[in-house]
């Protein structure tokens, strides 16, 4: 849900003395306060349809997107993000309109009717340019590599692709046709509910039935084979694999039912109906793509594989089901993942092995200046602070209100936030409530104060 622009001019008359209302553009960004220019004021998106045919070997999408909003209040236009591409129409409830094109911001020239829904069509295609939006050279959004495109968004990277509201803070659903090359197969969030042949190749229809913030959103376009592992706590789970595997997922994927059956019992039921992942080539990360884990094939044969699948697991619950308010927020992603692993690592070999390996994470942390977890900068967004300093904030609390309060307090954060988003403060407001304890202290000095305090032994 998004906050509206404040900016209404004061109510005037005309020649006939009625009192007009001389609504002014929406805004262009929603005040985040390290990406000023992610999301838009003056609506609420319910539903985006991407409807696109995608050309691996030539690098270009191409084809439509359709936004079903809300207007959260009066406005003479409003924007949407979009980054290079061309758009050839937009329409407004099927009518052709005026836009322009400023930087990033995809001006609509359609007023806005406080609480009437609207619903927008952008036409559009070209080939998509990954950004950096940290300024660290790591580009995100709609992404070539060797076996055709892949999609990691996180933060800013849906508006590469498509005309979002690109912001975490404003959710919906969504409904993906893509259109694949023969050989290829398209993999997106949530449910494949059609594939249809059509002349320029099988389109297939997923659907994401859940709320999914925008840099959620994935499309893999690539020779991929379905792999299927039976249901655990009731989700369907199911991956996606170069044919190189030959059907078989690595080993640590097949630890995902176990792993969900021991999260359920943590941190409640698992947000979603299916969960899985994609592997992917030349991408040394991986990224928590709602439903539908994108996995550099990088991390096999590595040791921390297993720390991944769990971690991107601990994401569903932890930054896709809530999400962060602002990205300022980060560690309520990143960390609480980070501490999924260290809880995954405490199942397998008992307290004393997860003590140790908080040990050895924080003995990571003395070593290295970093950032403030609870205010990284966009910089150190994804640094080691945000991630382990975080998941220690995690550990510290633990030890400060007990097993029993702590598991309530994650639990509670997820249902009660679940679906929509939460901040910071939000976190610390419910800590304190459940705990009946002055947090303030404990989460000033590992969030917000340079020097490291000491390591929680709980
Ligand atoms: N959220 C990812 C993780 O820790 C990290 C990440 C951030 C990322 N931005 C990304 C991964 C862009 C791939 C692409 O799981
Ligand atoms: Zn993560």
């Amino acid at each position: 849900c998004i906050r509206d622009s404040p900016e209404t001019a004061p109510p005037t008359t005309n020649d006939g003395g009625a009192a007009v209302e001389y609504a002014l553009p929406a805004t262009d960004g929603i005040d985040d306060p390290y990406f000023p220019g992610l999301g838009n004021g003056g609506y609420d998106v319910e539903h985006y349809l991407i409807d696109l045919r995608a050309d691996p070997a030539g690098n270009t999408i191409d084809g439509t997107t359709t936004i079903e909003a809300v207007a959260t209040g009066d406005h003479s236009s409003f924007t949407l993000d979009l980054r290079g591409l061309e758009v050839a129409t937009v329409t407004v409830d099927g009518a052709a309109v005026d836009y322009t094109r400023i930087g990033e911001e995809l001006r609509v020239e359609a007023p806005l009717v406080a609480g009437e829904s609207v619903t927008v069509a952008v036409a559009y295609g070209g080939t998509p340019e990954p950004v950096d939006d940290l300024g660290d050279g790591w580009q995100t959004g709609w992404i070539r590599n060797a076996e055709g495109t892949f999609v990691a968004s996180e933060p800013g990277g849906a508006r590469t692709w498509f005309p979002a509201n690109d912001h975490p803070s404003d959710k919906a659903t969504f409904t993906f046709r893509i259109t694949a090359p023969a050989g290829m197969t398209a993999v997106a969030n949530g449910e494949l509910t059609d594939t249809i042949a059509s002349e320029s190749g099988d389109i297939y229809v997923w659907e994401m039935a859940d709320p999914m913030a925008t840099y959620l959103a994935t499309v893999v376009v690539a020779p991929l084979e379905r792999v299927e592992h039976p249901p655990a706590a009731g989700v369907v789970l199911r991956d996606y694999l170069p044919p190189s595997y030959r059907g078989e997922a690595p080993d640590s994927f097949q630890k995902t039912g176990a792993m969900i059956e021991y999260f359920d019992d943590l941190f409640g039921p698992y947000p979603f109906d299916q969960y899985g992942h994609v592997i992917v080539s030349g991408f040394p990360a991986a990224l928590e793509t709602q439903t539908m884990t994108v996995f550099g094939d990088a991390w096999f044969g590595s040791p921390f594989a297993e720390f991944v699948v769990a971690h991107e697991l601990g994401h569903q619950w932890f930054g896709n089901h809530v999400s962060p308010t602002t990205w300022k927020d980060i560690w309520l992603n990143e960390g609480f993942a980070t501490y999924a692993e260290l809880l995954w690592v405490e199942h397998l070999y008992g307290p004393v092995a997860m003590q140790a390996e908080a040990a050895s994470r924080y003995d990571d942390l003395r070593s290295t200046s970093h950032a403030l977890a609870g205010d990284p900068q966009p910089l150190r967004l994804f640094g080691i602070s945000v991630y382990q300093r975080g998941a220690l904030t995690l550990h510290a609390l633990r030890d400060g209100v007990g097993d029993e309060v702590f598991f309530e307090i994650l639990r509670t954060w997820v249902s009660r936030f679940g679906g929509r988003d939460g901040s910071t403060d939000d976190f610390i407001a419910l800590a304190e409530e459940l705990s009946g304890a002055d947090l303030g202290d404990l989460f000033e000095s590992w969030l917000f104060t340079p020097e490291l305090p000491p390591l929680p032994s709980p």
